[in-house]
């Protein structure tokens, strides 16, 4: 028989208990389940930015990424770690870099020193040198010069880490306060070590034999591209023009505030490197005359975007990966338990356009593996407003569409995604204004900031548009547009109160020749 007595203190322990931890907790798994990405690298839990450190190794790709491990707003930064076999999956490990004596970890780009030109190594794993930069909190509180380089190396390829104690700092600040962001690679042009970081209004080089000592060589961009916030985040590598054996040398160069959109943002050069210097490709400077640039994204979230290192030349890509977020209001997006996403991996390309260059960009190949099923659509008149798809086909937190339109009119082209709470994410291709567009401003959260959804993002096109292909990545939180095989990027973050079930279309006339969505799948 159930015994009442014994029974009841339980049951009345349970009313009482269950507010506090239980509610959390109960909260804590709506918000996984509403918010947590699909396909789009969170930490488990707390604060994340930059993505740092990115090398492959022995069939593994390590992401690390700026981390506070203990709250979910920006703090003394550490180096969260993240590995994937794939690019899509990945599996996040322990913390590789804590602060220490010199200061704070911020970002900055690792290595696998092949040769062992540094000496870290033990004569049987090539070692992995990171290169990162020391933030000291009391310097920078005494208003004085915090931020220097310093190193550290692995010997079982990037999961455990030594400082280089004896010999950090290694690039100690020449008297700038914004010094940082060290991304190294190897130059086989001039055999040597380069490393570009950001100094304020410029980029500087540096070179090296051994990864420890280290040669101031030249600086690139006072007065050259955008310069709306203090620059951020470089990048320096060669790509091989599409279709040719010329190679070029491409400078990424975030900057924060300034970007295309407003708030956080990543420019390019195209230029040579002469093993010194950088200059600028002549056909290029007039895309970046009088303040313009040439921008990596035109969505407002994606930031400090940088290319992973010794991916085997037989793979022939540069990959890169961005933080999906904005400086403008990164603090306050409506996750509890964790953070902020880094955007999907994507391949780099560089192709000769108009007698000049420009980067094309494109989700990696792998997302392909992950297509569950697929809608095709062919043949639709674009007038009125079209369904496309809805809630009971498609999955719209995890799809790759792709959609072809053509024979385009003069006028708007809207893509509208909604749900029943009469949320709406509208993008699209306004071919009267020439430009394409993301208007997130009645698509759910957005008092948590007044820079958030304030206006509806822009990225401007060359010419009017006869044609035009659209692939979109959606994710629970995230929306990634890659326009005509990635001329022209948008990516952005969303908060829906429930997850978009209908997609339409609405234009001035013309047609989708077709339509496909793929549904991903993870099995997690
Ligand atoms: C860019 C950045 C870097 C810095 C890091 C600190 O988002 O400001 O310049 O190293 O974040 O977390």
């Amino acid at each position: 028989m159930i015994n009442i007595k014994k029974l009841l203190p339980l049951a009345l322990s349970c009313i009482f208990l269950q507010p506090a931890a239980l509610q959390a907790q109960q909260q804590q798994s709506a918000e996984e389940i509403q918010y947590r990405p699909n396909f789009h690298f969170t930490p488990k839990a707390n604060w994340m930015n930059d993505p740092n450190g990115l090398f492959y190794s022995e069939g593994i790709y390590h992401l690390y990424f700026q981390y506070w491990p203990y709250g979910n707003v920006w703090g003394p930064m550490h180096w969260g770690h993240a590995t994937s076999k794939d690019l899509i999956k990945w599996e996040e490990q322990p913390i590789a870099l804590y602060p220490d004596r010199f200061g704070y970890i911020f970002s900055g780009s690792a290595t696998v020193d092949l040769k062992n030109t540094s000496g870290f190594g033990d004569g049987k794993t090539a070692p992995v040198v990171a290169i990162f930069t020391y933030c000291d909190p009391s310097l920078e509180k005494a208003g004085k010069d915090a931020q220097s380089q310093g190193i550290a190396y692995s010997l079982d390829n990037g999961f455990t880490w030594s400082k280089y104690d004896e010999g950090n700092p290694v690039i100690k600040s020449p008297g700038i306060k914004d010094f940082r962001d060290p991304k190294v690679t190897w130059d086989s042009e001039h055999n040597q070590w380069v490393l570009v970081l950001a100094a304020q209004d410029k980029a500087q080089f540096y070179s090296s034999d051994n990864l420890k000592d280290w040669k101031y060589l030249s600086d690139f961009g006072v007065g050259i591209g955008a310069h709306g916030g203090v620059w951020e985040c470089p990048d320096l590598f060669q790509l091989k023009v599409e279709g040719s054996n010329e190679t070029k040398w491409v400078l990424l160069q975030s900057l924060n505030p300034g970007g295309a959109n407003g708030g956080s943002g990543t420019q390019y050069f195209i230029g040579n490197f002469d093993g010194k210097t950088f200059s600028l490709d002549k056909s290029f400077e007039d895309k970046i005359i009088n303040g313009k640039a040439a921008w990596l994204d035109y969505g407002r979230d994606n930031y400090a975007g940088v290319t992973w290192n010794n991916v085997p030349d037989s793979e022939g890509r540069k990959i890169m990966i961005g933080w999906m977020s904005n400086w403008d209001y990164a603090t306050v997006v409506p996750t509890q338990g964790w953070r902020s996403s880094m955007t999907v991996p994507r391949e780099l390309k560089l192709q000769k356009f108009n007698g000049s260059y420009r980067l094309l960009t494109a989700p990696v190949k792998a997302i392909e593996n992950y297509s569950s099923n697929t809608l095709v659509k062919e043949k639709i008149k674009v007038k009125d407003i079209v369904t496309l798809a809805t809630g009971e086909t498609i999955d719209f937190t995890a799809v790759d569409i792709q959609a072809e339109l053509r024979n385009l009119k003069s006028g708007i082209y809207s893509f509208v995604l909604s749900n029943a709470a009469g949320e709406k994410l509208t993008f699209g291709l306004d071919n009267k204004g020439q430009f394409l567009f993301i208007d997130r401003t009645v698509a759910g959260k957005k008092s948590f900031s007044e820079k958030f959804a304030n206006t509806v993002t822009k990225a401007v096109l060359d010419k009017v548009q006869k044609e035009g292909n659209f692939r979109v990545l959606l994710d629970k939180t995230s929306i990634e547009i890659f326009y005509n095989d990635g001329e022209t990027v948008l990516t952005e973050i969303f908060f829906t109160s429930k997850p978009f079930d209908k997609l339409t279309i609405t234009g001035p006339g013309g047609e989708i020749k077709k339509i496909k969505f793929n549904q991903l799948k993870f099995n997690k």
